[in-house]
Formats: C-alpha cells, structure tokens, sequence
C-alpha cells in the first residue's frame, strides 16, 4: 500500500487563496480514486479562518512541542476525514491566528514552524509516508529538512520527496544570515538554501527533491527561461532530469452547474435552457440591459500584472465598442482597480466591475457568462479556463502555460474548444475576442461550441493516474 503524505498551506473547503487551495483540496481524493489502496492525508496549518463547524468536526490527536532553531513552540495537531482522506491541522494561535493566510513580515518563520512540524510529527503519528509531497514554498522547507535532517535517519531515510510548483513567482526569500537564527540549519546547509545571495526555500526544495512537478507541461518547460522562471531557470536547468508537468484538474461536483445552489436555474449540457436565465438573472442583478443576444464577457480574476491586464487595458475600450457587455470581478493592484472602475463609470449601458473576492458570486457569473477571457501573461495552469468550461462560457485565453495545454483554437481542424492567441498585445487579446463575438451571432454554430466546452474532460482523472505514475517512478 502506498502512503502518502501532501503538505500545504491552503486546502478546500478549510482555507485557501487561490487555486492552489482548489488542487489540495480536491486532488488527493482524486488520487484515492485511482488508487483505492493508498493511504493519503494532508497536513496544513489550523489557520483562524476555519471555521466553527469544521473544527467541531475535528479530532485532537496531540500536543507537543516543535524546535524552530532556539524556539521551542507549541505544537498541536487536530485531523478530520473528508471525502476519504484524513487531513491533519497544525495548530498555534501566534503563527495561524492573524486573520490572513500570508502577508504577515515573519510568514519565512510562520512556514518554516509548519514544516519543521511536519517532518517532526512523522514517529508521533507512526506515520512514514513512501512519499512527502510538498506543494509551493510555504511547504519547501518540509523537503529540505526532511533531507537535510533526517536524510541519515532510520525509517525517514526510505520517504521520497516531491516537490511541486504552482507558482515560482512567490519563493520565500529572506536574507542568508537568518539560516541559523531562524531555520536551525548549519552553515554547512547554506549551498542548499543560498541563491543569487539570499536564502531561497523554493530553490532548496528543488534542489534537494527527488522529483519536482509543476502544474502543467508548457509551464514545466517555460520555467527553464528567464522570462518565466523568476531567476530559477538555472537551478531547474540543472534538475532538469527530475522535472515534469501534470496539468490540474478541478473538482466537477464542487463546480457543477446542474447542483450547484448558488444559481438561480441548474443547467447542464443535457439541458443547457438554464444558462439563459443565469444570464438574465445577472444582467437584472447588475442593472446591466436585459438582451439575450448581446454576449457577456467576464473576467474573474486577481487584478495583479501576469494576469494579462496591461493587455486588457489596451483594448478594453476598443472592445467596449463592440456589440458586447463586460463584468469584471476581483480585487487587486490598485492600479488596476481604479482603471476598471472608471471603465465601468464611463460605460454604464455595458461594463460593471465588481471590486471582491466572492466565490459564490463567483459561480453565478461564470454560470451567466458567453465568454471567458484569461489573457495571463504566464499562467502556471490556470483552474477558471476549466471552471468557465463546466459552466458553459466559452474561454478567450492568451498561448502560455496550463491554458496552452487546456485550451485549443476554434480554428484548429477539430474545431478546438475556445479561442486563443499568442502575441501577448492588447491588439491580438481585441482581435480574438471579437472572433468569438462574432461566432456568437451565429446562433447554431455558438450553441454547438457550448455544448462542446461543457463536456471537455477537466477531471482529476487523467492527471490523478499520471501523478501515481511519477510516484512510482521513484520506487
Ligand atoms: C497557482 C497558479 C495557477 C494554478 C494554481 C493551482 O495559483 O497561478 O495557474 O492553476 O496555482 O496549481
């Protein structure tokens, strides 16, 4: 039987930031699912934000004490079973009780605790995994002790460590004299963490991995340039023999529009009727103009630089030109909120841009949409291509990364299952929008295009068997 051990500081439906909490929330199960007989559990921080109810649904399984260089903290650890997989919560308020996941001046210390917790609770819970498997740099320093450590130590010597990149931009530097003070690591360690002068966890965990995976395969490639790698490409370079890319998933009965309880009609490919009325029911909702065939193109992203908004502010009133309505929802750059805000001022009869974070909001937009538009400057998979598949909103996406692998172009001899296109202009981002603007008014051919993107395989169930595959490559 194989064990396995996913550390991480975000899951679903416990806490989480962004996709990365989607994937651990949603992929160990998916691993069950191919693999009955394995034993997998997560462990991640007991953050404030969980709630009530969950932790009314947890078991104490300890108390203890972790070392953290001269620190000697509190330690506890809570688990709860979901969806067959027991996850584990490490718990200690001056650490996870800030309100934030990240964002606070010690999160270097606050995850580097986390992970020295996971590699010291292993013989506590008579839990040694086959494979410890690490999920960006807030859990990096759970590889680098777990091999610089106990990579000598009886029982820790025979655990595999992944390691896997959702996203190299955030890779927890700090400056390379808090080695001792803050990890307590010898000095003899620092050619593992140092990088370009500084203390770098994601490049420790590289280094010291036996296998390093990211998000997507066009990703897993683009990291080893400089355009895409945030500095690292010389250390991926290096490691090169022991990367890969598997694209993510999504949950399908997290985000299934014939269940789902925050729209206002269900609706599925069988009887996709109900898309009309989310669509209708938003316009209402949003005081936008009540017309069917005037196409919706949404955006729900984080306001931040590689999603692709300098583009978008290219074209956006070009684009606000056409025959179309616009809705943006997500918070950000301030930047960025301010130009949206002010688009949306100037053109009241087509554009709302809601400024939150609202992930059931969220779901009833990507239900009312007609178009999906994620122009990313880099994108290491990207989940919301696939979560606008499921609700049948046809995605516009720019050629890079997880979109590249997800999304093909209309124009491809199969017909594709969006519409894409490479050069990252604002002028491109116009000219592939209104491709799909224009198809949309052709009624038959935009109808056979949604229902060709509604039934797009984006389950865990491919990439679930291609992750049991590179586990087993380690054996
Ligand atoms: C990060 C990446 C995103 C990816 C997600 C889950 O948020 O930016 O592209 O889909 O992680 O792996």
């Amino acid at each position: 039987m194989k064990k396995i051990l996913f550390a991480a500081s975000e899951a679903l439906p416990f806490a989480a930031s962004g996709g990365l909490g989607d994937v651990i929330g949603s992929l160990p199960a998916a691993i069950k699912q191919a693999d009955k007989d394995c034993d997998i559990r997560v462990i991640m921080p007991l953050y404030d934000k969980v709630t009530d109810k969950t932790r009314a649904r947890m078991e104490k399984v300890l108390e203890t004490t972790v070392e953290l260089g001269w620190r000697k903290q509190y330690c506890g650890l809570y688990s709860l079973v979901e969806n067959g997989v027991t996850y584990y919560f490490i718990d200690n308020e001056f650490y996870y009780r800030r309100g934030a996941l990240y964002g606070a001046g010690d999160d270097l210390e606050r995850f580097a605790f986390f992970c020295k917790a996971v590699v010291d609770l292993l013989p506590l819970i008579d839990f040694y995994p086959d494979y410890l498997h690490a999920h960006d740099w807030q859990a990096a320093m759970a590889v680098v002790y777990l091999k610089c450590l106990y990579g000598n130590t009886e029982k820790y010597r025979d655990i595999k460590a992944v390691f896997t990149i959702h996203n190299i931009q955030y890779q927890g530097m700090g400056d390379m004299y808090n080695m001792g003070d803050l990890l307590g690591l010898h000095e003899k360690f620092a050619p593992v963490l140092e990088f370009g002068g500084c203390m770098n966890f994601m490049k420790g965990a590289i280094v010291c991995a036996d296998m390093v995976s990211t998000v997507s395969p066009t990703y897993a490639n683009e990291i080893l340039s400089p355009e895409y790698s945030h500095g690292l490409h010389p250390i991926l370079e290096m490691c090169k023999g022991k990367l890969t890319g598997i694209l993510n998933g999504i949950d399908r009965e997290y985000y299934n529009p014939a269940k789902d309880c925050e729209l206002v009609k269900n609706f599925s490919y069988m009887r996709a009727g109900g898309k009309k009325e989310c669509k209708k029911f938003l316009q209402e909702y949003l005081n936008l103009p009540v017309k069917e065939d005037v196409p919706m193109v949404i955006m729900i992203t984080r306001l931040v630089s590689h999603k692709g908004l300098d583009i978008v502010k290219e074209s956006l009133y070009s684009l606000l030109e056409e025959n179309l309505q616009f809705v943006l929802l997500g918070t950000g750059d301030y930047e960025y909120e301010r130009f949206f805000d002010e688009a949306a001022r100037r053109f009241p009869e087509k554009m709302r841009t809601l400024l939150k974070y609202d992930k059931e909001l969220s779901k009833r937009i990507y239900a009312a949409g007609d178009i999906f538009l994620m122009p990313s400057l880099s994108e290491p998979c990207g989940l919301a291509q696939m979560i606008a598949s499921r609700y049948g909103t046809v995605p516009v996406v720019r050629e890079t990364g997880g979109l590249y692998d997800s999304i093909r172009d209309y124009g491809w001899p199969d017909g594709g299952n969006g519409f894409t296109f490479a050069p990252y202009s604002g002028m491109e981002l116009y000219n592939a929008v209104k491709r799909a603007v224009n198809l949309y008014e052709d009624k038959a051919a935009w109808e056979k295009l949604v229902l060709k993107v509604m039934r797009y395989d984006f389950s865990w169930k491919k990439s679930a068997k291609l992750y049991i595959q590179m586990y087993e490559r380690l054996n």
